[in-house]
């Protein structure tokens, strides 16, 4: 049931350090995967790489002209800290209003036009699945006392914005769920919790401490959750947050 053969994925986001996991286990199940980003990468050849901008409504609409219709839709283009900013380390009074905006730019409205753009000619086709990357902190805010180990001043702090961006993405996964069920387009949430990738020894030490698994997630941790949305192994799930966190959020 997980089986995706002849059928296009899009994946966004696809550059940078999720994006590759989802491409891999797409492509592993027979998908055609198209890649999008701001950023061109390298990939094997069985993967093309588009260059877009998911709030760019016009590089989408170009985009779906040149490589028409996916079954699957993944929009995981995402920014935690914006890329010229350090509104993750300013003191809180200071973070910049640009800063905030841009993560919910990218993160909210990006799927939201994303969504828009692909979903629509989907629902037009009659299937398709979209599985939009939430977060553990759509649900839960982050602590910072996982962080001050690293003893900055000011604290550091995650980007209010992010949690309330994948909060919105939640709310936006149940509004399509919902608008295009009826036309056979399926729409849920993958919301992962840690992610292993550099973290410092004290931060794994904290993080794992109150993960009921006791670990982080690794790059397969996260495929099985994300084929079985995209597939029909899925057929009778849609407005679902699938949460892949360890039981951090439990
Ligand atoms: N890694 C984690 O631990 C983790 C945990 C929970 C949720 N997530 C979510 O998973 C998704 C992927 O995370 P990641 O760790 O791979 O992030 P990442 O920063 O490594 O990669 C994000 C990619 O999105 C691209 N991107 C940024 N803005 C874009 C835009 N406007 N249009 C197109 N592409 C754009 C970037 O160039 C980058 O290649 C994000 O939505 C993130 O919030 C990640």
């Amino acid at each position: 049931m997980g089986d995706l053969s002849g059928q296009l994925a899009l994946v966004t986001g696809a550059c940078g350090k999720l994006g590759p996991i989802w491409i891999e286990a797409l492509t592993r199940v027979g998908a055609r995967v198209i890649g999008v980003d701001v950023l061109p990468g390298e990939f094997d050849g069985a993967t093309s790489i588009e260059v877009a901008d998911v709030t760019d409504r016009d590089s989408l609409l170009a985009l779906r002209a040149r490589i028409g219709t996916p079954n699957v839709l993944v929009n995981n283009a995402g920014i935690d800290q914006p890329p010229s900013g350090d509104a993750g380390s300013a003191a809180i009074e200071d973070v910049p209003f640009d800063d905030f905006r841009r993560v919910l730019d990218v993160n909210l409205a990006g799927t939201f036009l994303a969504t828009q753009v692909f979903g629509s000619a989907m629902r037009d086709a009659g299937r398709g699945s979209i599985v939009n990357l939430g977060s553990l902190y759509a649900g839960i805010a982050p602590d910072p006392s996982m962080y001050d180990h690293l003893q900055l001043d000011p604290p550091f702090l995650k980007p209010p914005a992010y949690g309330a961006s994948k909060a919105g993405v939640l709310s936006l996964t149940r509004y399509f769920a919902r608008l295009w069920g009826p036309y056979g387009v399926r729409v849920n949430a993958l919301s992962p919790g840690g992610v292993l990738g550099g973290q410092d020894p004290e931060f794994l030490r904290k993080f794992t401490a109150r993960t009921p698994l006791r670990r982080l997630a690794e790059a397969d941790d996260l495929t099985g959750p994300l084929l079985f949305l995209a597939s029909e192994a899925s057929r009778y799930v849609t407005g679902h947050e699938l949460r892949v966190d360890g039981g951090f959020t439990a």
